[in-house]
């Protein structure tokens, strides 16, 4: 590349906005193999506590959708896509797409893996017996027609900036950025040819984002950025301060999605894909208006037909849906243990990011990208917010692989809940909008 890196570093490490040429030349090094990690580690610490304008933003997003393909699609049905930022428990991914592709859109999405303390689809999706998240190109496209969605990793192909990016920010304290963040999201979407996309931002303890404020900037670049690289896009903030439902670690929410397939899923997680999916009829231009949106994902739902195509998916991931509706209930990993109330009174609070921190611990997640996760481990609650607790009463059952990994998230799980005299006020999923 023509630029000296040490210029660009020294230039945002100064607060002064680099020009799109430079970016792109930044990019299109990095991914060459010719700007090294020290130096690419410096530029996003760089970004990191600086931040990058709009105008840079979208410079940085389509320098990194450049650095591969993108997905051609024939002509059809709607392209639209849903992303969340990660939480805890937040299983939505599994329940939408089937939810939104029976009703006659499109879904091609491109997924992610746990990270510290949030869970990620690939590895939900990788729990299931035989299901396979590396596809071809071709593959990925035929799914997608033949099914309605089809849910994968990213392949070599697309975005390898953003693959080589993300895994330097999770080892380099560079991840809660506005600007990397929307950059690492839009490029991917961008990348698999979606023309609407849904963003579904976390806010609160079990999410990147701490604070509504912190996430609501992100929605807004997330929304900008969006526009100007020519997608349909809206964003919600939802609440990510209690897990989003009952079940968080890889198969126990694979069972809770098809409980929710099956009209028996918990209310919160329920309501937010009746409202990420009305937002996604919305921009795929099957409803006007969010009632009508929502009306539409509730009679899909009773109808079944979701269920079906979640089931056919599976299969056309080469999954073994004979053997997954049979491990149902019993796929645990083998030392068990609860959470009891210690004391009378009402579940104030259960903080998602303790939770997701006793999955982790668990063996539910991974701290590197590198590290395996377990299947079978997580955790199951019982009680949430608003609920009344009984003395001895259990809150939680915990699931781990070992006896150690159940002793070290035994007390961080007891932590998550706080227990008080009275109801505490209830809280809404979808926080703004
Ligand atoms: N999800 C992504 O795809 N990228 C990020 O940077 C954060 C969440």
């Amino acid at each position: 590349m023509d630029t000296r890196v040490v210029d660009l570093i020294v230039k945002k490490r100064d607060g002064l906005e680099l020009t799109g040429g430079e970016i792109a030349s930044l990019i299109g090094g990095y991914t060459a193999g010719e700007v090294p990690e020290s130096q690419m580690s410096a530029w996003a610490m760089a970004v990191f506590f600086r931040g990058l304008s709009m105008a840079e933003t979208s410079a940085l997003t389509r320098a990194m959708l450049a650095s591969g393909e993108t997905l051609r699609w024939e002509e059809g049905p709607p392209l639209v896509d849903k992303h969340s930022t990660g939480g805890v428990g937040d299983k939505t991914s599994l329940v939408l797409a089937p939810l939104a592709a029976s009703l006659g859109l499109r879904v091609p999405m491109l997924a992610g893996r746990a990270l510290g303390i949030t869970g990620g689809t690939l590895d939900k999706c990788d729990a299931m017996p035989g299901y396979r998240t590396q596809l071809a190109t071709d593959e990925f496209v035929r799914i997608v027609r033949d099914v309605g969605f089809a849910i994968a990793g990213q392949s070599a192909a697309l975005c390898p900036a953003d693959r080589l990016l993300y895994a330097l920010r999770d080892v380099t304290g560079t991840v809660e950025s506005v600007p990397l963040v929307t950059a690492s999201i839009l490029s991917k979407k961008a990348a698999e040819g979606a023309q609407a996309l849904v963003c579904d931002v976390k806010a609160f303890s079990g999410a990147f984002m701490r604070t509504l404020p912190e996430a609501r900037a992100l929605a807004a670049s997330l929304e900008t950025v969006g526009q100007a690289l020519g997608l349909r896009i809206r964003c919600v903030v939802s609440d990510m301060d209690e897990p989003l439902g009952n079940a968080v670690g890889n198969f126990l929410e694979v069972e809770e999605c098809l409980d929710c397939l099956e009209g028996k899923g918990p209310a919160d997680l329920v309501t937010l894909n009746e409202e990420l999916g009305a937002r996604m009829a919305m921009l795929g231009g099957l409803s006007k208006t969010l009632n009508e949106g929502i009306a539409l994902c509730r009679e899909a739902l009773a109808g079944g037909r979701p269920r079906e195509l979640f089931l056919k998916n599976v299969e056309a991931q080469g999954g073994d849906v004979k053997k997954l509706l049979a491990l149902r209930g019993r796929f645990r990993a083998p030392f068990e243990a609860r959470v009891c109330t210690p004391r009378g009174g009402y579940v104030m609070r259960v903080d998602a990011g303790l939770v997701g921190r006793a999955a982790h611990l668990l063996g539910a997640g991974r701290a590197v990208q590198s590290d395996t996760v377990s299947a079978a481990a997580g955790l199951r609650l019982h009680a949430k917010r608003g609920a009344p607790a009984r003395e001895g009463e259990p809150l939680a059952t915990l699931w781990a692989e070992t006896r150690e990994r159940l002793a070290a998230a035994l007390p961080v799980a007891a932590a998550a809940f706080a227990i008080g005299d009275a109801p505490p006020a209830a809280k809404p999923v979808i926080v703004s909008t």
